[in-house]
């Protein structure tokens, strides 16, 4: 599976992929990491790995769409077939999300529909649930919404700090993106309206 890599931070999950990649242990091609902002550390994780990257600043473009447009061109340009979302903290529009149609992975610090939104595993925290965890989905317009693929739990341990929790919530996702890119490369997910089945594997 050739991908587009979207992030706007750490790039930890882009890590674990890149990880994976190279370990053979998952049939994916980054194709490009692309940023929003220029101090993303995940350029640099990029740069090690070898990987073609690229900043977009969104500043630089006068409104949504041109620099949609512009992110798509750079996709396209690089070949990549399916684009992962990961830790990319702005909305993509319509005019993105019909260019890779059903091909556009997130991956959220919160089981959905439960908390979504920049403060995810946070507002789970302060919420004071006793499960939270993560889930990977399929992207449409609507922030942290869309059929989902795979949802790991992490129960809270008393007295923990939201860092803490955090960390267990993002060692998780680490886990669980690779497995839901795996899947997609395999070709294993069926859609059935918001369902989102796992074929089995062909043999
Ligand atoms: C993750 O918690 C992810 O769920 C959310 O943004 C964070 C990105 O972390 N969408 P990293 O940049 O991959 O370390």
């Amino acid at each position: 599976l050739r991908v587009a890599v979207l992030a706007s931070g750490n790039g930890s999950n882009l890590q674990s992929i890149l990880d994976k990649a190279a370990a053979g242990v998952l049939d994916v091609d980054v194709r490009l990491v692309l940023c929003n902002r220029p101090d993303a550390y995940a350029l640099q994780r990029a740069a090690q790995a070898g990987v073609p990257h690229l900043c977009l600043p969104h500043g630089d473009f006068p409104d949504r769409e041109s620099f949609d447009a512009a992110m798509v061109a750079a996709i396209r340009e690089a070949g990549a077939d399916a684009v992962v979302l990961a830790g990319y903290m702005r909305l993509l529009t319509p005019l993105f999300l019909n260019a890779f149609a059903g091909r556009v992975v997130n991956i959220h610090p919160a089981v959905l529909p439960a908390f979504p939104g920049v403060r995810g595993a946070a507002d789970a925290h302060a919420y004071g649930v006793k499960i939270t965890g993560c889930t990977v989905h399929f992207v449409e317009e609507k922030m942290d919404h869309g059929p989902v693929i795979i949802q790991a739990a992490v129960p809270l341990n008393p007295e923990e700090d939201v860092e803490a929790l955090k960390e267990r919530i993002h060692a998780m996702e680490h886990r669980i993106y690779p497995q839901a890119l795996q899947w997609l490369a395999q070709g294993r997910l069926v859609s059935a309206g918001r369902t989102v089945r796992l074929a089995p594997p062909a043999c």
